[in-house]
This record gives C-alpha cells, structure tokens and sequence, in this order.
C-alpha cells in the first residue's frame, strides 16, 4: 500500500497543496483536502508525524464550517472518503456509526480507557491517531481526577462513604478506585439509562457486588430517600442543554447529605479536539466555560461560596464542584 508523503505531495501539487503555514487555508473541501484524507485512508491511516498536519485540517476544517464556509454536501463527501469498511472497523466508524443509537456510549468511554483498538490491519492507525487525541486523554484524565478526589476522601474517614454514580457507563473508573481501597469503605450506588452499560458494568465490578448497587434509570426520573457524602458524574451534563442542566443539578443537591460534594464533569470551550469529533464522528458535546458553569449552578439555587471548578491536566475537562453547607450544630461538633 503506497505510504503517502507530504514533502513529495507537496512538491507535485504546489499550486493546490497549503497546508505549511497556519496562515493559510484549505478550500473547501478543496481537491488538497479530499487527496489528503483520501491518501491518509489509502495508506492506512496517519503516521505519528503526520498528526500535527490532520489535526490542522481538522481544525481548518472546523473553522470553515463554523462560519459557513463549508456546505453540508461538502462535508457529507468528505465524511464519505471513510468507506464502510473504513466505519466497520475502527474506533472512528464507531464513533461516527453510534451502534447504541447515542454518542459516547459506555463501550466507546471504555476503549478510551482501555486504549483498545479494532486491531485492523488496514486501519489501525486510525485507532492510534484516536487515542492520541486531547480529548480521550482527558477523557482518561478525568478517570484519575475521579479516583483522587475519592482517595483523598477515603484517606482520612472512619465511617463508610456513601457515593452516588451518575451515568456510571463501564464504571471502570470505579472499578480501580475499589482495587485501591479497603472495599467495605465505600458504599455505592450507579444508575445508568443505558441497560448494557448496566449490564457490562455489572460485570466488571463483581468483585464488589457487595458495596456496589446499580439501577436502570434515567437520572431525571431517579428518586431514593438516600443521601450520599459524595455524587459523581461525567460524561452526562456536557450532553445537558442548560435547562436540563440546571433541572438534574436540583435533583442531585436533593440527594446530598449535609457537608457532601457534588463533583461534575463538562467538556471545557478549550477541546482542540472538537473539530474532529464533531464532523467526522458526529459527536456532539456541550463545551461550557468555568464561568458558564458558576452560572447555571447559581441558577441551581447554591450559593457562590458553595462553587469551584477544577480541571484535569489538560483543562479539556473541567469539574464542577458544589460543597453543601454542614449544618452550623455539625460545625461547631468538629471544632470541639
Ligand atoms: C459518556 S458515558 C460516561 C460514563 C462514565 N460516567 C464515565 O465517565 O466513564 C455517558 C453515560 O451516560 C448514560 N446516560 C445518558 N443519559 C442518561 C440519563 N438521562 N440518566 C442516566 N444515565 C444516562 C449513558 O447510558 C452512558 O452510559
């Protein structure tokens, strides 16, 4: 299969190719794109040192669509250089096919996690050039964030925790919190939409079938007379237009306890990521800055001294966190 090169393609289609400088643009979707991503899935997908040049058309690309330089036909035909083959066996054609009928479904949040790849010979590098994107190492981050917010939790507590999962997806993050952990310090509660992601979830965290219970609901409609010391969820509020935000932000702060946390996920407004995901995977979030998210919690009804943000490494994701007051009778007990 012909490994393509830019110097020579470069060289040979002076006159069309302008991709050196980020001053200059692509047409759209100008013969430069179309050949380039067509070689790209000829060859069998990018090189490590050919990511910087794809994510530049990605972000080219975006761009142009953002400001209407770039017509939905001309984005369907570029979008169609990822034949069904193509689409059957790689992480992108699964992103882009969505088999569980929505994006960012748990099977796709636990290949992020798991680096998993299709292992198909003729699109592997695709699967690569995906895992090395912004966002899925944010994705992976914001697993880490998770387990240190619940370790340092842990570190220093007597009495079990009690721990709500929202949208809990594979719950791997969970799952490898629990195999640092002395298991009977935490006691948790999952609830998912999605009945495979219960199923599958399940079945990953048996080893602590005793501490964890899981339900098949949607967030909205879940109710339990429980509080919990702390409720985590990513991956579900950036899907959230700002109403929905605010109306599963209210139910959440119903089931903490008093001097709980409430830690939320959302893809941050800086996701260098987003061009790709969003017209070659049809993948849609909503990227929110730290002040947007202030807001709608302000909206929530908690009060501003209540709220931070935090981020992962990255700032790719961020985290909403939302302390509730510990009642003046409990305050007064811990200074004692
Ligand atoms: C992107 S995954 C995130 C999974 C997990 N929180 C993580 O970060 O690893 C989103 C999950 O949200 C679930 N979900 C979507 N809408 C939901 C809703 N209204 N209530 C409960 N779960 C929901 C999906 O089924 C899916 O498993």
């Amino acid at each position: 299969m012909k490994n393509h090169d830019f110097a020579s393609l470069r060289d040979a289609d002076q006159d069309t190719l302008v991709l050196t400088a980020p001053a200059r643009t692509f047409q759209a979707p100008s013969s430069d794109s179309v050949r380039l991503l067509r070689n790209m899935v000829d060859a069998g997908g990018p090189e490590e040192n050919e990511y910087a040049l794809l994510d530049l058309l990605m972000a080219q690309l975006y761009r142009m669509k953002q400001s209407g330089q770039l017509a939905e036909t001309e984005l369907a035909y570029l979008q169609s250089i990822f034949h069904d083959d193509f689409l059957a066996n790689s992480i992108h054609g699964y992103v882009y096919r969505k088999p569980l009928g929505y994006a960012g479904d748990f099977r796709l949040i636990d290949m992020i996690y798991t680096y998993h790849t299709f292992g198909h010979e003729n699109y592997e590098k695709w699967d690569q050039y995906f895992h090395y994107h912004a966002a899925t190492d944010a994705v992976r981050n914001r697993k880490d964030f998770f387990k240190q917010q619940l370790l340092g939790k842990l570190d220093t507590r007597k009495a079990p925790l009690h721990l709500l999962n929202v949208a809990s997806g594979p719950a791997r993050d969970l799952y490898e919190l629990y195999t640092k952990i002395d298991p009977d310090k935490l006691v948790t509660t999952c609830v998912d939409i999605d009945a495979n992601a219960i199923a599958f979830a399940t079945d990953l965290c048996s080893p602590y079938a005793e501490q964890i219970n899981f339900h098949q609901k949607n967030i909205l409609r879940f109710s339990t007379a429980e509080k919990y010391d702390v409720i985590w969820s990513a991956g579900l509020f950036d899907y959230f237009e700002d109403r929905l935000f605010i109306m599963a932000l209210k139910r959440l702060l119903t089931f903490l306890k008093p001097g709980g946390e409430i830690l939320i996920g959302n893809f941050s407004q800086d996701n260098p990521s987003r061009g790709y995901m969003e017209l070659f995977g049809e993948w849609f979030l909503i990227h929110r800055s730290p002040e947007t998210l202030i807001d709608l919690t302000l909206q929530a009804g908690v009060q501003p001294e209540h709220i931070s943000v935090e981020q992962e490494p990255l700032g790719i994701n961020l985290f909403l966190k939302i302390q509730s007051p510990v009642p003046a009778a409990q305050v007064s007990l811990c200074m004692n």
